[in-house]
């Protein structure tokens, strides 16, 4: 029988967070130690295997939530991670002599995706400082300073934005991920709509977007570029940009990915909220694996080297993620999970 810690343990873990709330993993118990497996949820619309970077950053946070809960509950474990290319990822030794109450550490559960206006006054500095110093391998923070430095990463959110919404895997996958009848999210996994803090008149924006014929059509008329403009517009009045860096070698992601998710819990205990934007290092990532849309080869690859200018980054390093950081105005709805059988397994 399995243990009701381990069940506990995988239960945590699962509050991790992942692009569209896919929940790429299984988690996968032994006896002796947890394993953690991919798993493609959607492969007719899916566009992370299992060794891409925004998969690979999901494992890394889920690997940090368990951290995390061990230490809460005083327990040590054993990890020994996989070459790139195999599965599992990763495995966890754990004692046999597990407790018998089980602590869920609250930043687990405070941390979240917080979409909506956030207020203008800065970040308080201690909690800022505090997040710039976090370091995982080689993965560290950048904490954008001054408002050329701001501006300059904004547009390069826009050039990317551009370039997503010329894309038809992300514009499939997109309308792929979102959840919108009462069934559809009581599925536990993708983008609730209610997640998206749409202004009045998303919704049928959405729809009409939906389809991708006519998006291409309307493409043809700049719409890409009007969509963009519009994706910037709260990330440009952020009190706080804060930027997740380092190597991008082999699995290297998954260490960003545990930084990331320690410093996003880290603001969220203390009452800031995070917004995180991939489409920066994703357009990069699909720059160098040819899945640009086509025509935006130059476009990104400009925008791939001022990144490196603007934040000092060496060879080798890239941008993991940029954190839109700030105080809430609101709280916002927060997402489901699919249910623990559809990402933990025991093999007892
Ligand atoms: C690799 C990765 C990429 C993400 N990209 C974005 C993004 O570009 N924009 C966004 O609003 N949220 C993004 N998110 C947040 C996820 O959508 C969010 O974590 C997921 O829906 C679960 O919600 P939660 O964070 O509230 O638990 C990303 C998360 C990860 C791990």
């Amino acid at each position: 029988m399995t243990k009701p810690f381990i069940e506990h343990l995988a239960a945590c873990a699962a509050l991790a967070p992942s692009a569209d709330n896919t929940q790429p993993w299984q988690m996968r118990w032994t006896g002796d130690a947890l394993e953690l497996h991919y798993v493609s949820r959607h492969p007719s619309t899916n566009v992370f295997d299992a060794d891409s970077h925004g998969t690979l950053l999901a494992i890394g946070a889920l690997a940090e939530n368990i951290d995390m809960t061990l230490a809460a509950n005083g327990v040590q474990g054993k990890w020994e991670w996989s070459r790139p290319g195999k599965q599992p990822y990763g495995c966890l030794d754990l004692p046999h002599d597990l407790p018998e109450n089980f602590t869920i550490p609250p930043g687990l559960e405070a941390r979240h995706t917080n979409r909506l206006p956030y207020r203008t006054d800065a970040l308080e500095p201690g909690l800022r400082d505090k997040v710039a110093a976090a370091r995982q391998g080689q993965q560290r923070m950048v904490v954008l300073q001054g408002n050329a430095a701001r501006k300059a990463l904004v547009r390069l959110v826009e050039l990317s934005s551009q370039a997503r919404f010329c894309n038809r895997d992300l514009h499939r996958w997109l309308f792929g991920s979102l959840r919108e009848t009462p069934q559809e999210v009581a599925s536990g996994d993708g983008l609730d709509v209610a997640t998206l803090g749409l202004p009045p008149g998303g919704k049928t924006m959405l729809n009409f977007m939906s389809n991708w014929k006519r998006m291409a059509k309307l493409n043809r008329f700049g719409a890409y570029k009007f969509l963009a403009k519009t994706e910037t517009g709260l990330i440009s009045a952020a009190p706080a940009l804060l930027c997740v860096v380092g190597s991008g070698k082999e699995r290297n992601a998954i260490d960003a990915g545990r930084l990331l998710t320690r410093v996003w819990t880290q603001l969220n205990e203390h009452g800031a909220a995070v917004q995180p934007y991939y489409v920066v290092t994703d357009q990069v990532n699909r720059l160098h694996t040819g899945k640009l849309a086509p025509g935006f080869e130059d476009k990104i690859g400009a925008v791939e080297q001022e990144l490196h200018r603007l934040l000092g980054l060496a060879q080798g390093e890239m941008l993991h993620m940029i954190l839109r950081v700030g105080y809430p105005t609101k709280a916002p709805a927060r997402s489901h999970r699919l249910p623990l059988s559809q990402v933990f397994v025991s093999e007892l």
